[in-house]
């Protein structure tokens, strides 16, 4: 399935308009951003009993909240911090509705954050990842560093990717 193809069971053309994938940047604090949070609390805090804090969700002020969409469905989410003077740029709460995983959609929403990483500077995307995703991420050109360490209660992994440079400007 190419990533630009709507999912497979919609065959009307309607249907096949209200679930192509679109991407989309939510306002902090706004309803498409509290939608957000409330998909990244379902699918990366409550299975582990934990929850956002106040303070947690304030520090999210100056992130950009990326959004993938099918129709009315909020199908995942990642977020952007701006790059640190050295150019490295750090993507957190990647999360796809685990009704949608193995759709490509992650992959999707991963290459739009890189691009959306370049455009406001950012020369290397890095993360923490969750031990159990470290393969989604490898596939994708993510190389692990260092050691294991515990973040939210889990085994993670430094990995990092260098961006490739966008187009020239004319
Ligand atoms: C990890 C996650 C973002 C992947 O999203 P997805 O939409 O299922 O990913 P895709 O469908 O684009 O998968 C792309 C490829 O990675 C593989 N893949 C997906 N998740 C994987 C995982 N956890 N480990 C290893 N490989 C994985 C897929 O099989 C696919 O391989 P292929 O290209 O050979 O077919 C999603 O499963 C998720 O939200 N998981 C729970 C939360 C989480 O762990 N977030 C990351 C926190 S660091």
């Amino acid at each position: 399935m190419s990533l630009a193809d709507p999912v497979p069971d919609a065959d009307q053309p309607a249907a096949r308009s209200a679930t192509t994938p679109v991407l989309t940047t939510e306002r902090f604090g706004g309803s498409g951003w509290r939608e957000m949070v409330a998909l990244r609390h379902r699918v990366l805090r409550a299975p582990l009993g934990l929850s956002f804090s106040d303070a947690d969700l304030a520090a999210e002020a100056g992130q950009l909240h990326l959004a993938l969409r099918l129709g009315d469905t909020l199908a995942g989410t990642v977020l952007l911090l701006p790059p640190d003077s050295d150019g490295s740029a750090k993507l957190r709460q990647m999360a796809i509705d685990p009704a949608l995983t193995g759709r490509g959609f992650g992959t999707l929403l991963l290459r739009h954050a890189e691009a959306e990483l370049r455009r406001i500077g950012a020369i290397e995307a890095r993360l923490s990842a969750r031990e159990t995703a470290t393969g989604f991420y490898a596939r994708l050109g993510y190389v692990s560093e260092g050691p294991s360490f515990i973040e939210v209660t889990l085994p993670h992994r430094l990995m990092r990717r260098r961006l490739d440079p966008g187009p020239s400007p004319a």
